[in-house]
């Protein structure tokens, strides 16, 4: 497939970077809630999402959202507890679902605190939900990520062995730099969502988002370049900071 130019918005201050990724949020929502009868939606980890989960729990906005029909998954974790100060998941709930009466059944975490185990017991929990076999891709409504300075997105980083994998949905890997192990989304169930959105704020981003559209398509490299093939649409959230250098 040929890498196609993201949609790019770039967003004066704060307010108006998570008021729009909160629309959009709003909106894909209410599309496939009425097309299909529910959103499945996978949330990124990180700093930068971790505001637009608070506003999404403010009653100004959660009255915008059906969500007895949103079914939440995570792109990536962390291997720790749901507890632990780290946890992706833990922080969602910190931020969004705790405010939320959400039916246990709608939350899709993975399990952090299985180690290495958690990739394949996501995978098996992927495959239930969506009611995928083996070879089949789930296309998610909305992949939420993040990008870091080093052009990883999700769990997936620079030279890692999951930035090449083909054929699983999820994989578990020990990332070096981190000295921890991680469970992440695979390139191709990333590129088979039908929607992405990235929420990417800071000048020290701004290199790897000019990189990332201009330099020659090479994930190995920059991970997240992966997404200028995905199959629906991309669109890029950008503060002032970080659209700096395009
Ligand atoms: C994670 C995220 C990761 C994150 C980037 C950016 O688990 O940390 O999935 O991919 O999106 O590292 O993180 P910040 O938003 O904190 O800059």
């Amino acid at each position: 497939m040929e890498s196609k130019r993201p949609e790019i918005i770039i967003c004066k201050d704060s307010l108006e970077f998570y008021s729009k990724a909160a629309g959009a949020f709003i909106n894909l929502s209410s599309f496939f809630q009425a097309k299909n009868g529910s959103f499945s939606v996978a949330l990124s980890g990180g700093t930068t999402p971790m505001p637009l989960y608070a506003l999404l729990g403010l009653e100004a906005f959660r009255e915008k959202v059906n969500w007895s029909g949103v079914h939440f998954f995570w792109s990536d974790e962390r291997c720790l507890p749901p507890d632990d100060e780290h946890s992706n998941y833990g922080n969602t709930a910190l931020n969004l679902l705790d405010k939320l009466d959400i039916d246990d059944n709608n939350i899709h975490r993975i399990k952090g605190e299985l180690g290495e185990a958690a990739g394949p017991a996501y995978e098996r929990e992927l495959r239930r939900v969506f009611g995928t076999k083996s070879g089949e891709l789930p296309c998610f409504d909305l992949i939420l990520l993040g990008m870091g300075g080093d052009g990883h997105t999700a769990s997936l980083f620079p030279g890692s062995a999951s930035v090449k994998e083909k054929v699983k949905l999820v994989t578990a890997e020990y990332v070096k730099k981190l000295a921890s192990t991680r469970v992440t989304f695979t390139p191709p169930l990333i590129q088979n969502a039908a929607n992405i959105i990235f929420l990417v704020k800071g000048g020290e981003k701004a290199a790897v988002v000019r990189a990332v559209l201009e330099s020659p398509y090479n994930p190995s490299v920059l991970p997240v370049s992966l997404t200028l093939r995905a199959a629906g649409r991309v669109r890029w959230f950008l503060d002032k900071d970080a659209a700096s250098m395009l």
